[in-house]
Parts: structure tokens; C-alpha cells; sequence
């Protein structure tokens, strides 16, 4: 590790003790502390994550970092401070936001998502990706939640910071977050080699979906078992449990959560109107496509014998559409 990278990780340790400190015990940090309590973040969950808040100010980072004996150049590198065109001048990343500190798989702070206490954009504002931040291979939330993981033999994989902090008051700390963009290998593979289990809680809204279809794709190609959870439409888990309570969250949403298979053919249903001949026809033909990816026999048989009595199409005329898709699909 050279000293440019323990240099850049030991600035974010520090900032993050420091927006942490101006969200709890400042002036200037209390309309951003009454912000997440309003939104119903305990204190203890705030101590938890290192949340924090960034002073509405262009150079309270710049001095502190340069006061410190930080070159600017390298802060600038480590996503901190921007350098102004016109006259060289750096000045702060982060302005009158609220600090996620983001934490790499062994645990230090990398990077940062600052989410404003309004409506301005963007929403979240992150650090770029530098030597020390990669978004795609770090997971939100990993170094605190790979020991549950691995005792409670699962994950539940998450979008965002707020749900997190949501299922952490709803008793599950075996959670992790892709921070909103698409899961990738590396993702999956980290978390393959923690469990086998992975429950994907994504938003209840299309772009939830979709993303949810992916991760679950991939984290099957790399080898782990898949649930999915459904939530309501426009609803994300911290919505959730925001709206029902921890209690219904953990009952009605995770421990209810489909397998992969299930999740799709409910999917596949939605706002069909199966009494019609040919959209039910295109329903069956649609299922069995989704049949002809499974590999195991008993879930084959399972599906077919479903379709064949909910339908009372035969078994054999299922078979044969099932033979024509794989011959298709060569
Ligand atoms: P969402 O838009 O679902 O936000 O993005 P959220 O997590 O529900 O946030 P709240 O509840 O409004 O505070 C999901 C995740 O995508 C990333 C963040 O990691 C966010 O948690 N994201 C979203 C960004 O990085 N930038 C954005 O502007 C928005
Ligand atoms: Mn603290
Ligand atoms: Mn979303
Ligand atoms: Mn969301
Ligand atoms: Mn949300």
C-alpha cells in the first residue's frame, strides 16, 4: 500500500469523525440532525452507519485538509476538493449535505454520498472513482454485515443507504446495498463467497424491478440461491417500514419473499386478463420459456404438472411446446 493511498484513506477517517461530530453536536448541523430524525433514523442507528453533515461552506474541507498537511493535489485525487479552472483554487466536494460515509470490504472509509436535506439535485451526490473507491466492487454496508451474513447464512441485498438503515431498525443486519447501480460480477462473487443465500429487496417501481431481475440473474450465475421480495408499487423498504412498521416488513416482505421462478411468473401475470384465449396461449407459451432455463428435473415436473391443472392443458402438449422452445433456443 503506498503512502498516497494510506495518505487519501486516512483524510476520509478523518472527515468522516468530523461531519459526523458537526451533525450531532453543532448549530450549524441541527436542521440536518432534525431532518433524520423526521425521517425516522434513531441516534443509534446514526452512531452506527457515522452519519454525518457537511458545513454549507466552500472551504471548511479545503482549510481543515490543507491545515492538516494534506497536499490539495492529492485531496483533490481522493474526491474531496474540487480544483476551480479559472484560478487553481480548490474548493469543497461536499456542501450542506448529509454524509454517508462509504466504507471499502475491509472496512475504511473510501468514499462518501452526501445527500441533500432538500429537493436540489442530485440527490445524492457522490465521490468520483478513484485508486481507493470503485463503486462496482464495493458493497454498502459489507464490513459490518459479513460476520451476519455469514451466522445468519444469508443476505439481503438492498438499493440504497436509507434502506439499510430501515432494515437495521427492523433487526437485519445482514444487509448490503449496491448503492443504486447495476450489480456486478465482482459484487456477486463477494457475496457468493460469504453465502449462499441472497434475498434481493429492491424499490417496488419499474427501474426496482429490472435491476432486480439482473442482480438476480447474476448472482445465480455465480452460484447462489435467489429470493426475491415484493414491494408495493412506489414503495422502497425504508418506505415500508416507514408506512407498516418493522414488524409487518419482516413478515409480509422478507421472510415472504418468492423464489426467483415465482417472482417472474407473478410478473408475468400482471395486468393480464387470462380469460382471454390468446393472451392466456401467450401466457403459458411465456411461462414455458422461463421453464426451459431451469436445469433440475423436480422443478420442471413442478411447473408443467401447475401449468397442465391450472390450464387443463395435458402434460404431453406442454412437453412438446417445451421440446419446440429448446429446439428454438440451439
Ligand atoms: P433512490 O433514488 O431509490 O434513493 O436511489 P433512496 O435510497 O430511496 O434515497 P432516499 O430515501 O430518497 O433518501 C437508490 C440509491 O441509488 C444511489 C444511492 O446509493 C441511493 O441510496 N443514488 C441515488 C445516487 O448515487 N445518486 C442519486 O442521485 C440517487
Ligand atoms: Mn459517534
Ligand atoms: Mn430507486
Ligand atoms: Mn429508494
Ligand atoms: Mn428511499
Amino acid at each position: 500500500i503506498s503512502t498516497t493511498t494510506t495518505s487519501m484513506i486516512e483524510a476520509h477517517t478523518y472527515l468522516a469523525k468530523y461531519y459526523h461530530h458537526l451533525l450531532l453536536n453543532t448549530e450549524e448541523g441541527k436542521e440536518a440532525l432534525q431532518y433524520l430524525l423526521d425521517r425516522g433514523f434513531t441516534l443509534e442507528a446514526i452512531e452506527k452507519f457515522g452519519i454525518g453533515y457537511s458545513l454549507e461552506r466552500w472551504d471548511a474541507v479545503t482549510n481543515i485538509l490543507q491545515r492538516r498537511g494534506y497536499s490539495l493535489s492529492l485531496m483533490e485525487e481522493a474526491g474531496l476538493v474540487i480544483r476551480r479552472e479559472q484560478d487553481g483554487n480548490y474548493f469543497d466536494r461536499f456542501r450542506n449535505r448529509i454524509m454517508f460515509p462509504i466504507h471499502n470490504l475491509q472496512g475504511k472509509v473510501v468514499a462518501f454520498s452526501g445527500r441533500s436535506l432538500g429537493e436540489d439535485t442530485p440527490k445524492y451526490l457522490n465521490s468520483p472513482e478513484t485508486t481507493i473507491f470503485t463503486k462496482g466492487r464495493i458493497l454498502y454496508n459489507y464490513h459490518q454485515s459479513r460476520a451476519h451474513m455469514r451466522k445468519k447464512q444469508r443476505a439481503i441485498l438492498l438499493e440504497g443507504y436509507a434502506d439499510v438503515i430501515a432494515a437495521y431498525k427492523a433487526g437485519y443486519e445482514e444487509t448490503i446495498a449496491t448503492m443504486g447501480t447495476a450489480l456486478t460480477e465482482e459484487q456477486a462473487k463477494t457475496i457468493r463467497r460469504t453465502v449462499d443465500q441472497v434475498i434481493i429487496s429492491f424499490d417496488g417501481d419499474a427501474a426496482g424491478i429490472s435491476a432486480a431481475f439482473k442482480a438476480a440473474n447474476m448472482l445465480i450465475q455465480v452460484g447462489c440461491e435467489v429470493k426475491i421480495a415484493q414491494l408495493p408499487e412506489g414503495l422502497d423498504p425504508d418506505d415500508y417500514v416507514k408506512k407498516y412498521g418493522a414488524e409487518k416488513f419482516r413478515t409480509a416482505i422478507i421472510e415472504a419473499s418468492l423464489s426467483f421462478m415465482a417472482f417472474k411468473l407473478y410478473y408475468l401475470r400482471q395486468g393480464k386478463n387470462l380469460q382471454d384465449e390468446s393472451v392466456r396461449m401467450k401466457y403459458i407459451h411465456d411461462v414455458l420459456q422461463e421453464v426451459a432455463k431451469l436445469n433440475k428435473p423436480i422443478e420442471i415436473e413442478h411447473y408443467i404438472n401447475t401449468l397442465s391443472k391450472d390450464f387443463s392443458i395435458s402434460v404431453e402438449a406442454l412437453q412438446a411446446e417445451l421440446s419446440n422452445i429448446h429446439r428454438q433456443t440451439k
